[in-house]
């Protein structure tokens, strides 16, 4: 992809990862960006770099509008690698170059990682005259590393807003209102629930912030930048802080011979017919990543699984292990399984889930060997007996 111009002089210089499908245990399916932006006024600054192997690309683009060693400053947004690990390549050609980046984080973050760089620290509120124009920073700690920074210029109304906002998408498209936006939508959630989703009162100081702002272009570090949706994307981003939940359920299960399977069928059978969504998952085929996106607004989560050698089946300990860590809030649960002998599945699953401050639905189901069609019916019965907000919405509705 060769440079975009976004505004009067201010470009898209980034890189496109068409072929990206992991980000450190996130399924990106539909590759990613890292965006890196130029701007050529009396100082020529660069806004964040790429990942290093496409430090090649990003300095083409570079080239296209200015020689790289034309650059005076660089502000490093974030230090995580997929937006600094150009830095020492295109500090290489722009040898006087200073690097503006927060303090003490951004500072500490950049030195750790690549030594010694001629470093310049900024603190909310400090601004920089590069000519016409004047860059504002903010500092946005842990969106989602503590070290985490946007840059503003008001003279343009652009927010460079950096993993605030992004989403993993490759594309051929630079700007919102060219883009599908569904799948751009689609996206941004998925990055919020598996990148941001930990940090949302965070976000929510940092959306406080940019609501003072007079906002025309977001330009964020991964994927379509935001100019005619706007004020879609920062509606959405309000809803997801304020953890607004929806009338669904996730059910989520691995099985060895298939009789937590039928549990779950069973269980989903109940959600629907009371009124609720559901999401179903079998764990053998599905991506974590994909299975929180859905957790995050949903009401209630199903977690089930086999009994195998007294634990769990690994892929749902893996589930397990990743919902904790992003931990979307206010879940009732269900923990459920089919067994041989011990039946320890269940239990454990409840601990876990327990652990999440998450509220029990009902009391555990735990079913030997094959679910009997009565078994099945009382699962249901049982699950049923627990909706009864979601019965009275259906009689409103005339179901
Ligand atoms: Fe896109 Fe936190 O890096």
């Amino acid at each position: 992809m060769s440079a975009y111009e976004i505004k009067n002089n201010i470009y898209w210089v980034g890189a496109v990862d068409w072929n990206l499908r992991n980000f450190h245990g996130y399924s990106t399916n539909r590759g990613s960006t890292y965006n890196s932006y130029l701007i050529i006024d009396e100082k020529v600054v660069l806004i964040d770099t790429v990942k290093a192997p496409f430090s090649k690309i990003m300095l083409d683009n570079i080239s296209e509008i200015i020689d790289p060693s034309k650059i005076d400053i660089i502000i490093s947004n974030h230090v995580e690698p997929d937006h600094s690990g150009a830095i020492p390549e295109v500090l290489k050609y722009a040898k006087n170059a200073v690097v503006y980046t927060s303090a003490p984080a951004g500072i500490k973050g950049l030195t750790m990682h690549y030594g010694e760089l001629p470093l310049v620290e900024v603190k909310s509120g400090d601004t920089l005259s590069i000519g016409k124009r004047t860059l504002n920073f903010v500092q946005t700690p842990m969106v989602h590393w503590p070290d985490n920074l946007v840059t503003y210029i008001p003279e343009d109304n652009i927010l460079f807003s950096n993993d605030a906002f992004g989403q993993h998408l490759a594309c051929s498209e630079r700007v919102d209102y060219r883009a599908d936006m569904d799948q751009v939508f689609e996206e941004a959630k998925k990055y919020y629930a598996n990148i941001v989703l930990p940090y949302s009162m965070q976000v929510k100081k940092a959306l406080d912030v940019i609501s003072t702002l007079e906002i025309d272009i977001i330009a964020p570090s991964h994927g379509i930048i935001w100019k005619k949706y706007i004020s879609q994307i920062i509606d959405y981003y309000n809803s997801l802080v304020s953890h607004k939940k929806h009338d669904k359920a996730v059910v989520v299960f691995d099985s060895m011979w298939g009789n937590s399977a039928i549990i779950a069928n069973a269980i989903s059978d109940a959600f629907i017919t009371s009124g609720v969504s559901v999401k179903m998952f079998n764990l053998s085929n599905s991506h974590n990543s994909d299975v929180i996106t859905e957790c995050m607004d949903a009401k209630y989560l199903a977690v089930g699984s086999s009994t195998l050698n007294n634990g769990i089946i690994p892929t749902v300990a893996s589930f397990l292990c990743y919902l904790k860590g992003l931990n979307p809030k206010n879940i009732e649960y269900i923990a459920f399984g089919s067994f041989g002998w011990g039946g320890q599945s269940i239990g454990i699953i409840a601990k876990e889930l327990d652990g999440m401050k998450y509220k029990p639905l009902t009391d555990n189901i735990a079913i030997q060997f094959v679910p009997k069609p009565e078994q099945l019916l009382e699962i249901k019965k049982l699950v049923k007996s627990k909706l009864t907000v979601s019965e009275t919405k259906l009689i409103e509705e005339g179901n």
